[in-house]
């Protein structure tokens, strides 16, 4: 049995006072959701302060982005992954598709990111997903499927035990639109059996795969009713704490 994971993307949204506010809200309405993994994804900035805020609960912290090395250098304006972890984190979101396509990530430096950030021992939360044109064109499953090969390469079967897989189709990310929960389903399966090709049948049983895309209270139910859903992961929807709480908290009996 895969344990559920939410995991709440902030993006460029909140100061640190908003932040902390918002983490503290959180904090008591998702205390007794101990049957899944929450997590949120505060801009850098604020990633001490929540983390401190939040410390002894059951929310984890994740980075949004981090460096593709892990030694100090001169890297002017980036920041490594034991630096995450020494600002309390202990996941980052790596490729997200608005790294993808505004900030010049490729497969190749997700490759690079994920092996930094798995040196630093923090869990990967690697993403992935079509564009609306490739979906439309039939690639779909063809551009998930060499998104993945590249960016999980190299990595070892112990390596895999912190990868987090969010498929996050970008025609459905702030548009209001969610993949419907059989387009979701196929991809999630489709993203298992290239993990089990690549990795072993053994690993793709225990790797979660999240949804990303206008993700919402009131569609998480029927998206986690899938059985290669895994989890979420939610933008606009995890910045009020009401709302997120209310997705941490989905019933599958409902
Ligand atoms: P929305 O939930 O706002 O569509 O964003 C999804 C996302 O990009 C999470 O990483």
């Amino acid at each position: 049995m895969r344990k559920p994971v939410i995991a709440g993307n902030w993006k460029m949204f909140k100061l640190i006072a908003d932040a902390v506010e918002t983490a503290l809200e959180l904090k008591p309405k998702v205390a007794n959701a101990n049957d899944r993994e929450i997590v949120i994804a505060p801009v850098f900035t604020a990633l001490r302060t929540v983390s401190d805020r939040v410390d002894g609960s059951n929310i984890r912290i994740a980075a949004q982005d981090c460096a593709v090395q892990n030694e100090f250098g001169a890297h002017t304006g980036e920041v490594s992954p034991d630096m995450l972890r020494d600002a309390g984190c202990t996941h980052v979101i790596i490729g997200h598709s608005e790294r993808r396509q505004f900030y010049g990530e490729t497969d190749s430096s997700v490759n690079k990111k994920t092996k930094a950030a798995l040196s630093a021992g923090l869990v990967a939360i690697v993403c992935v997903g079509e564009s609306l044109a490739e979906r439309e064109a039939g690639n779909a499953e063809t551009v998930v499927k060499s998104q993945l090969e590249s960016g999980l390469s190299g990595l070892t079967v112990a390596d895999m035990e912190r990868i987090i897989i969010a498929y996050e189709p970008v025609w459905a990310i702030g548009t209001g639109k969610t993949a419907t929960p059989e387009q979701a389903q196929d991809m999630h399966a489709a993203v298992r059996k290239t993990i089990a090709e690549s990795h072993g049948s053994g690993v793709a049983d225990k790797v979660r795969i999240l949804y990303g895309g206008s993700v919402k209270p009131d569609n998480i139910v029927v998206l986690m009713s899938q059985p290669d859903v895994d989890g979420a992961l939610v933008g606009g929807a995890s910045l009020d704490a009401e709302s997120f709480s209310r997705i941490v908290n989905f019933d599958r009996t409902s």
